[in-house]
């Protein structure tokens, strides 16, 4: 995978960027002005090196998810876990632990919050010539860049951590020709969905599946549907559909 090149540079320079870092960030945090706290979490975001391995809008770097939508697809009860200690959630993640102070972590959260597409500008990637006359491609550039990636892995492989529910995770997306037609997993995309909980009386699951209907057109959730019955392993000699 091409996250974890990065791993081996990254950690013990990333210390040092780090402490540098957040000198500098504290002399902005007295500059900047009180209340805005989402410009503060965009330098934060700027200063810690994020854009070394994600992109928003049409700047930055894939190696981690397209963050363009993570305020959309993302609560920000998450996002304050994920980013307090990434390894507490998926122990074997790429994304660096950068123990962030308290303040520096909730501007942050409110950066990201704020992100909900604004950054593609009207011009998402998925829409540039190359792609028009390709509904796979399309979608599978929509999969990665608003950030489908983020919960159901790389070609939908799953994998990614939920808390109670079913095997304590995000389901796999491989296998959705066989259960759905078109129309019901366009339905299905669109919508969204809280899963069930596995013990009732438990917390409910921080990650939902999003009504992506509010953010994406009917054309771009038609080319998610044929990527993703795309992704359906050839069938074994003998095996039922
Ligand atoms: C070394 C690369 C790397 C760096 C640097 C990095 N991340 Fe990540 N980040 C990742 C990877 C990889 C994931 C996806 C989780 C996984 O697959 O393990 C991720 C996931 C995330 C997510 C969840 C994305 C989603 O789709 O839900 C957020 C939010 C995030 N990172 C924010 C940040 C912020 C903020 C910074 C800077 C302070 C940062 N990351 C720095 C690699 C990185
Ligand atoms: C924030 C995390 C998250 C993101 C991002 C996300 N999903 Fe999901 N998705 C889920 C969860 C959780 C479920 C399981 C919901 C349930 O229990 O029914 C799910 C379920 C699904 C299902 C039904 C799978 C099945 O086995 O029936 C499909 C299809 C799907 N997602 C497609 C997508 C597509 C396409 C995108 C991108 C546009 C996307 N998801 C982005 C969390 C996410």
């Amino acid at each position: 995978m091409k996250f974890l090149k990065l791993v081996k540079w990254n950690i013990p320079p990333m210390k040092i960027i780090q402490s540098t870092l957040i000198m500098a960030c504290f002399t902005l945090a007295a500059c900047a002005q009180k209340h805005d706290t989402v410009a503060l979490g965009k330098a934060y975001f700027n200063g810690f090196g994020c854009k070394q391995c994600h992109s928003v809008g049409h700047d930055g770097k894939l190696y981690g998810p397209d963050l363009t939508y993570v305020g959309f697809r993302k609560n920000r009860q998450w996002l304050e876990l994920w980013l307090k200690n990434p390894h507490s959630w998926k122990n074997n993640t790429p994304m660096p632990n950068f123990h962030f102070p308290d303040e520096v972590r909730s501007a942050l959260v409110d950066y990201l919050s704020s992100l909900k597409g604004q950054d593609f500008k009207g011009s998402p990637p998925w829409n540039e010539a190359a792609f028009s006359q390709e509904p796979i491609k399309r979608g599978e550039v929509i999969f990665s860049r608003a950030g489908c990636v983020g919960c159901h892995g790389i070609k939908g492989v799953g994998g990614y951590p939920n808390n109670n529910v079913v095997a304590n995770k995000i389901p796999s997306l491989t296998l959705v020709a066989d259960g759905y037609s078109k129309e019901e997993l366009m339905e299905r995309i669109a919508k969204g969905k809280r899963p069930d909980k596995t013990d009732p009386s438990g917390p409910a699951p921080m990650i939902e599946m999003p009504a992506w209907g509010a953010v994406l057109k009917t054309d771009e959730i038609e080319a998610l549907a044929e990527y993703l019955f795309s992704l359906r392993p050839p069938k074994a000699a003998g095996e039922e559909w």
